[in-house]
């Protein structure tokens, strides 16, 4: 069956790691796999072409494909935009509209950088943790919001706002994970100061009591959870928790692995009619403008990405498998991006020098 793939890559680094991605596609093509790729504009990139971050033109595309890709967006030549036309509204319009409420941000820490984590070898070794983050909602989109005037001041007003629906089914996404895997969640809230923590945390037991009693499941308050994964993270399996503690949780989450440049992600939403999820995978980083054009952002958070699309959009988890063994390959080889560090027994590459370096793997491994 064709796959059709709309790549988005963006701004900054985003256009340099996606083009490793490309031949990392164009190799599968060439095992037989049936991918049809087309590409466009997103953030910055789409402001400039057409004053915003998003036409409506691109967002119908999305909809229409089996899976986006997405690189990054944002930089400093928007910082001063109009915010209904800054580059991450682009982004966020993607994620509203495909109705994408299911974050998936795996932290795993292979091996060969478990020196290399900020944390000590034995705490991050062997790690493999999944932060699922509830995407469509809270305090990114609730209303009222805005920055308006009151008396002699000015006054910035978001709203965290979540219905039992969307707490529901982000909780049943993150029980069906779990069992596929170590069958443990943690749910992180903050139920001590915020209304919408307490459904949180009752809606996600009402489904567990329901649907998923099988499961393990604790909760914490989502202040402890950030201490506890820089504690001791290989205590958790799946942690789920909601869109702006996920967003923080998980940049946290990423140095366990190493570095930012690290980990993937996939941004899922309900079936669509061929069974496939709705579904845009990217990396969890931003559009780096310290090193943008340089040559030397890391590709491997946007190629697990990919990876990720062919486990979650097609099914192909054995392929899903030997693309980050690939990855595993060459970081066990040596071979760092500068973001990876370095040691006697490492050599530093680039960008397309660490692409090339995993389809050569990729051919070892198919051989
Ligand atoms: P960032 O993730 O772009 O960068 C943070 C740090 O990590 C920088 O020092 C950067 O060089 C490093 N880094 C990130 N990815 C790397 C990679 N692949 N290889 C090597 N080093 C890497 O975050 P920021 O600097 O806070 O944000 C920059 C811009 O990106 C902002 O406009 C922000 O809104 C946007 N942003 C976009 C996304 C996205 O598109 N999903 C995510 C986060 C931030
Ligand atoms: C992320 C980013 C985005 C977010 C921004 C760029 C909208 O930080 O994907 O983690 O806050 O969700
Ligand atoms: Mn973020």
């Amino acid at each position: 069956m064709t796959m059709k793939l709309l790549i988005l890559a963006g701004d900054g680094i985003g256009p340099e790691v996606m083009a490793e991605v490309v031949k990392v596609i164009e190799w599968h093509k060439r095992q037989g796999l049936d991918f049809v790729v087309s590409h466009d504009l997103v953030g910055g990139a789409a402001y400039d072409a057409h004053g915003t971050p998003l036409t409506d033109a691109t967002m119908e595309r999305a909809q229409g494909v089996d899976a986006v890709l997405l690189g990054a967006v944002g930089g400093p030549k928007y910082d001063n935009l109009d915010f209904s036309v800054k580059p991450e509204r682009g982004l966020l319009r993607l994620r509203k509209e495909m109705d994408l409420y299911a974050n998936l941000r795996p932290a795993q820490c292979f091996d060969a950088l478990a020196d290399h984590s900020s944390l000590k070898r034995d705490l991050v070794a062997g790690l493999d943790i999944m932060i699922v983050r509830e995407l469509t909602s809270g305090v990114y989109f609730g209303e009222p919001r805005g920055v308006s005037r009151e008396g002699n001041e000015r006054v910035g007003i978001n709203t965290h706002r979540y219905t039992e629906s969307e707490i529901a089914r982000v909780a049943r996404s993150a029980f069906e994970l779990a069992r596929k895997r170590s069958n443990r969640v943690c749910s992180m809230e903050k139920r001590n100061v915020m209304e919408a923590g307490i459904l949180w945390h009752d809606v996600v037991e009402e489904v567990h009591k329901a649907e998923y009693a099988d499961v393990e499941l604790s909760h914490m308050l989502a202040d402890a959870g950030a201490m506890q994964i820089v504690r001791a993270p290989k205590q958790f399996d799946v942690i789920v928790t909601d869109n702006l503690f996920g967003d923080l949780l998980s940049d946290c989450a990423a140095m366990l692995t190493g570095s930012l440049g690290m980990l993937p992600s996939a941004s899922l939403g309900a079936p669509m009619e061929n069974g496939r999820p709705k579904a845009l995978y990217e990396p969890v980083h931003g559009s780096a403008p310290d090193i943008a054009g340089q040559g030397k952002a890391n590709p491997i958070a946007c190629i697990l990405s990919f990876a990720m699309a062919l486990r979650y959009s097609f099914d192909l988890g054995a392929e899903a498998d030997r693309l980050e063994a690939a990855v595993e390959d060459v970081l066990a080889e040596g071979l760092r991006t500068p973001d990876l560090g370095q040691d006697e027994d490492t050599r530093s590459v680039g960008t397309q020098e660490m692409g090339d370096a995993i389809l050569k793997a990729l051919d070892a491994r198919a051989a």
